[in-house]
This record gives C-alpha cells, structure tokens and sequence, in this order.
C-alpha cells in the first residue's frame, strides 16, 4: 500500500460577527474537554493553540482583481461561540462582517505532491451563516513571497464557498510545457457543501494513478479523473482544423444537378394561361344586360343658386339603379373563369444525381502545434504554503478528532434547539373557524347586494354575477317563509272556524281531517324548500 505523504491542515474557519453572545442559551451538558492530538509525518498539522497563531500571517495586501480594494479583515485563534462541542478547543474565526479576508501559513518546507501524491484535509464550521463568500483554502505554489492575496499562484484551491449557486470548488493550476503558461482547471460539476453551523470536515486526496476521491464527512462525495473530469482539459487535441485550408476552385459539392439528357415534351404547352374563361358558366335569367348600375336621381332638382357660366352644366347625382335591387344582376354579363386543365407552367429538367460531386467539404485537420501530452498530472506544483481566501492518517485523524467534536456538537445543538412555544392559546377550532369565515362571506354579500338593490334596482341586483345568485337564494328563502306564515295564519283561522262554528256530525269531522292533512303536507313542502333558519323556526313553531 502507498504511504500517502500527508499536507494536513485541522482549521475551522468560521464567520462569526462582533455580536453580543450573551443571549444565547448555555448547554447543560458537560463537554469533552480539548486534548491536543499528534500527527507523524504531516507537511502541516494545525489545531490553533495558542502556541500556533503566530504562524499564521494577516494579509493586508492589495486586491489584483478589484482594484483599490485591500484584504482588512481581521481574523483570531479563539474559543467557539456556537454550538461548541469541545471545551478548550479553539479555531481561526473570521471576525469582521462583509470584509475581505486572508490569510496563510508557510509550511516547514516545501511539498511535493509528485513523491507519493497527497492528502488535504481541513474543518469548516459556520458559526454564524456564511452570507455569500468562501471558505475554501489555497495550497499556494512555491516559492511563496509571504503576502497572501488573490494575486498568489495557487497548485490546488479546495473547499467550500456559497455565492449564487454553492459548491465545494476543486480547482487545480497547470503548466503548459510548451507555451509555459498556466491555467486554471475545475472539477466538472462539483458537489454542495452542507451549510448548517456544525464542524464539516473536507478532504482531498490525490493518488499517483491521476484520480482523486472528495470526502465530506469522511464520506466520499465525489472520485473521479484529473484528466477527465476537469474543465478544460489539461491535454489539448492531438489535432486541430487547418485555419488556412481552403475550398478548391473546382470542388464540386452539388449532389444533384439537372438531368442534361432530359427534354421537354412536345405537348408542354408553356404559355397556357392558369385561368380560362369557364364555358360552361349561363347567364342567370333575368340579367338585365341593357340596364347601367347607377342612374340619375330621379327627384334630384337643380339647386337654385346654380350658375350655370360659373359652375357649368348641372347634371343631377347618381344613385344605385332600383330596377338591378331585384335582378340577379345588371350590365355586360361576363364569364367567371376557372382553372385551366391544361396548364403546366415553365418545363425544367429533372435532378439526377451528380457523377462529378465529390462531397461537402471542410477543411482538413492538422497537427495541433500547441498538442503536450501530461500524463502524470497528480504531480502537482509544489506547495510551500496553506492560505484561506490526509489517507491513513487523515482517516485516524476523522475517527480521532473531527467525528467525537461533531459527535458532541450534534448533543449541543439537541439541547440547546429553541423550544417549542410555551402552551399554544386555545385556538378556534378550524370548525368554527370555517363558520366564522362563511359568516363574514354572506354579510359582505348581503352589504353588496343590498347596495346594488338601491342604486341599480332589484333586476340588476339579481343580474350581478358575484353576489345576485345569493339574492335570488335570500328572495326564494323570504318568499318561502312569507308562504310559511301565510300557511299559519290560514291553519289558525280555521281552527278557530272550526271550534266556534256549531258542525254537522260527520261531515265536520271528514273537513277537520282534510285541513290537518292540508296543514302537514304544507309544513313539509315549505321546510324542504326553506332555509336552516326557516326550519327552525317551523320545528318551533310546532
Ligand atoms: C487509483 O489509485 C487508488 C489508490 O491506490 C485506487 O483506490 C484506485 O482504484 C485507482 N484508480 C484507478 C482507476 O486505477
């Protein structure tokens, strides 16, 4: 098994504001307490104490990229605020809001990734949100001056950054050996970084076989090809088209070309009209061929102050002749035409294939001049220093260091997650709610109706789309429970015949039974076509 040679980086970076963090609630848990951890054999292994802070060197230089911008963000090796799973552990915190951060390191000596490949790894914790800004970390290319900026060749720039969409960037810098030019190239698609506030750990690993594998988590998240998988390609073409090829003048790249032994036929008459006069076609009767469209006016007087020397011969206007208003027409009858049978058009020849066409053309391809062919792109730039703008051991580093933090952290977050609202006020039920809602419906429509019934009148009122089915609805039930009480009153009435008339025994009696029955059958119609209300009010009234 190949030993990895390991550029290892244990940081947090985290984004936290100057804010007060009084308010925030305690954990009442008891927490691991910090315990510094050995590495063998690693370019760089960081945990922040208090001893390594001053490795790490503030940039204050200038932004090449936008200009009269300088990095003046402050940054401290200090104790977790939020969500802190270690007692005593401390991290580098980004410390000023919307500033423009950067920071870097030098290794004790400088790295090779070509010896054995190479392993990165590193935390990131978003103590406060990550609002649009990066927290990945460049491996810078030696020899490195010790001012970090965005200026600073870089061999590897990895991590994650959120602005516009997120991604966990892996880009890795090349040089072309023919021209001695470098260019940037990126992962093709690359994966999302978790955005909460717990301590994410990233790694990269490069193998001498030109692949990679991305870890979040110590969980791979991404394997793939440094040859294939990176946008451009480090390899151009082997070939390119020849810019200076040209067509040659008796290319020919017609297909197809007018049959030459073709003629045309003896009968192809190339004058006959499309349209002849239809034969066929009669006159309607009743045309009325001797009489003009428009006739004088034959009431039309001359005007009196008509001058004849000065405005000349007065003629009376013309109207529509009356005598063509019944006929099927008036004036010289023409024949309507028709489509002529024997019309053919402009005769060409046929296409036949071209014996002579030698294909569409295009240029040649050439030699590409510019064509390198790196095979052994896992030996990377040498690196000489880590700036924010491991396998075997990195994996026990995982286990060991980051997996118990996160472990703690989560039983933080638990215990510390806001809880749920004291006692919820007794809230309607969605029942009544529901009622409540149609309630204030019918009064709005009632309010409406009644507004249009004043001003526009009750047709319109009933006309109106939004609340006129309602009036129609309120008429039905008012008339049903005017009939209702009409029905009442006449029941009453007739009882009261009844007691206070003196009866004929047997024929009163069969009256009394047919009013009841009257009565009843009545109560039934009228409730089935009443509203709620007006059945109440029946049942009451029983
Ligand atoms: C490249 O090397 C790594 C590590 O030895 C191995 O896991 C991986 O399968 C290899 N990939 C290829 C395509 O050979």
């Amino acid at each position: 098994m190949t030993r990895l040679n390991l550029l290892m980086l244990a940081a947090l970076t985290v984004l936290s504001s100057n804010r007060a963090m009084g308010d925030e609630a305690k954990p009442t848990i008891k927490l691991p307490a910090f315990e510094p951890y050995a590495v063998d054999g690693a370019a760089m292994w960081e945990q922040f104490t208090d001893s390594s802070a001053s490795r790490w060197r503030r940039s204050q230089a200038e932004k090449k990229g936008e200009e009269g911008l300088r990095y003046d963000g402050e940054w401290e090796v200090e104790e977790l605020t939020k969500l802190a799973g270690i007692e005593g552990d401390k991290a580098l915190v980004v410390k000023s809001e919307a500033r423009h951060h950067a920071i870097s390191a030098k290794l004790d000596k400088t790295f090779d990734p070509a010896t054995d490949g190479m392993v990165f790894q590193y935390e990131v914790k978003l103590q406060e949100s990550l609002g649009c800004g990066g927290a990945y970390a460049k491996l810078l290319t030696t020899p490195f001056a010790g001012e970090f900026s965005d200026a600073t060749p870089y061999t590897i720039m990895f991590g994650p950054d959120k602005c516009g969409e997120s991604k966990i960037h892996l880009i890795f810098r090349h040089k072309n050996p023919i021209t001695g030019e470098y260019t940037e190239h990126h992962l093709d698609q690359p994966p999302m970084p978790p955005v909460d506030h717990l301590s994410h750990l990233y790694t990269l690993v490069i193998h001498p076989n030109n692949t990679f594998n991305m870890l979040v988590d110590n969980v791979e998240k991404r394997t793939g090809s440094l040859l294939a998988d990176f946008v451009p390609p480090v390899n151009p073409p082997k070939e390119i088209v020849d810019e200076n090829d040209k067509k040659p003048e008796d290319w020919v790249d017609d297909a197809e070309i007018p049959d030459p032994k073709a003629r045309k036929p003896e009968d192809w008459d190339e004058d006959a009209p499309l349209l002849i006069p239809d034969e066929e076609a009669e006159k309607p009767k009743g045309w009325l061929e001797d009489e003009p469209l428009m006739v004088p006016a034959p009431d039309a007087e001359k005007p009196a102050d008509w001058d004849d020397e000065e405005d000349g011969d007065w003629s009376p206007p013309l109207v529509p002749n009356p005598k063509c208003e019944d006929a099927p027409g008036c004036g010289p009858w023409e024949r309507p035409m028709k489509r002529n049978p024997e019309f053919k058009g402009q005769w060409s020849a046929p296409l036949i294939e071209n014996p002579l066409y030698k294909g569409q053309w295009a240029p040649r391809n050439i030699p590409n001049p510019a064509f390198f062919e790196d095979l052994e792109l896992y030996k990377l730039n040498k690196i000489d220093a880590v700036g924010f703008e491991l396998a075997d051991v990195a994996s026990q580093i995982a286990k060991d260091v980051w997996a118990p933090k996160l472990a703690s952290e989560n039983e933080v977050e638990v215990a510390t997650r806001p809880k749920p609202p004291p006692a919820p006020k007794p809230q309607m039920p969605p029942v009544l709610d529901m009622f409540k809602a149609r309630f204030v419906e019918v009064i709005d429509s009632i309010h409406a109706f009644y507004e249009e019934f004043t001003n526009e009148g009750i047709i319109s009122a009933l006309r109106n789309e939004r609340h006129g089915a309602f009036g129609i609805l309120m008429l039905a039930a008012g008339l049903s429970w005017m009939m209702w009480n009409i029905v009442l009153v006449f029941g009453f009435v007739s009882r009261i015949w009844r007691e206070t008339t003196p009866r004929a025994p047997g024929a009163g009696a069969a009256a009394a039974g047919s009013g009841d029955a009257a009565e009843g059958s009545s109560t039934g119609r009228a409730a089935a076509a009443a509203t709620t209300a007006t059945k109440r009010s029946a049942k009451k009234s029983e």
